[in-house]
């Protein structure tokens, strides 16, 4: 089975992934963390991060393990990840690394922005997980707090509008809502009800496919 969860940031697609993944024993993959490792990696390198080529190397020599580096879940790599994920190059590579990862036997959830409309129009379960902005920048900020890392509410919520339209509105694989997900609001939502309501979905859909 393949769950392909998308939404714009901190709408808790990664939350709901791992749990979803967890409770039927599939394996998970938060995008998100590809194209922020291609981000890092320029970094890292003291590339710009508009250097398309060096980024589209960094895209295709990527490893599961990278993904573990916890400087890929700080603030600032979210937006540099945000501005390498408008080159069709780095998206044409990391769909390859999607792609494998999705084809694992026993299945796979994938959370991001593209996963039911790009890279897996025939998953058998879509979700479109959304809130509103100022919830989302709410999640962040308390999050951000938690981890002691300095937090300023609205700054947050302008990076997620901006953010949002960029995601939105770029020409390649933008962030929308495939015509066959369902669609789930979890502005008024916790984890533990947004999991039980993805659940429902779920299971009402199996003999779809
Ligand atoms: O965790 P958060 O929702 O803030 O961001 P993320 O999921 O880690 O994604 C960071 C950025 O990567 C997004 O703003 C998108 O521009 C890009 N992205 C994408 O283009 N396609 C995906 N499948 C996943 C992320
Ligand atoms: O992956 P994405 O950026 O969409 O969001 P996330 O990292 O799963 O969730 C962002 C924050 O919101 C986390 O701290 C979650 O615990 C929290 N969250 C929440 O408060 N209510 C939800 N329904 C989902 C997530």
């Amino acid at each position: 089975m393949i769950i392909a969860i998308d939404g714009p940031a901190a709408s808790g697609k990664g939350t709901l992934g791992t749990r979803l993944a967890e409770h039927l024993g599939l394996a998970h993959l938060d995008t998100g963390l590809l194209y922020r490792a291609v981000a890092c990696t320029l970094i890292d390198q003291k590339a710009a991060l508009t250097d398309i080529a060096a980024a589209t190397l960094a895209a295709q020599s990527l490893t599961l393990d990278r993904l573990a580096d916890p400087r890929l879940r700080g603030a600032s790599m979210g937006e540099f990840a945000s501005v390498i994920s408008g080159y069709q190059p780095v998206r044409d590579a990391l769909l390859t690394f999607q792609h494998q990862f999705a084809a694992q036997e026993g299945g796979a959830v994938l959370d991001g922005r593209d996963i039911g409309t790009v890279v897996c129009p025939h998953a058998d379960v879509k979700l479109f997980i959304t809130a509103a902005p100022e919830e989302r920048a709410r999640r962040r900020h308390l999050e951000l707090q938690r981890r002691g890392e300095p937090s300023e509410y609205e700054r947050i919520l302008n990076d997620i509008r901006r953010r949002d339209q960029r995601d939105m509105n770029r020409s390649t694989a933008p962030l929308k809502a495939a015509a066959d997900a369902v669609t789930l609001d979890t502005t008024n939502l916790d984890a533990d009800a947004a999991f039980e309501a993805a659940l429902a979905i779920i299971k009402a859909r199996p003999a779809q496919k």
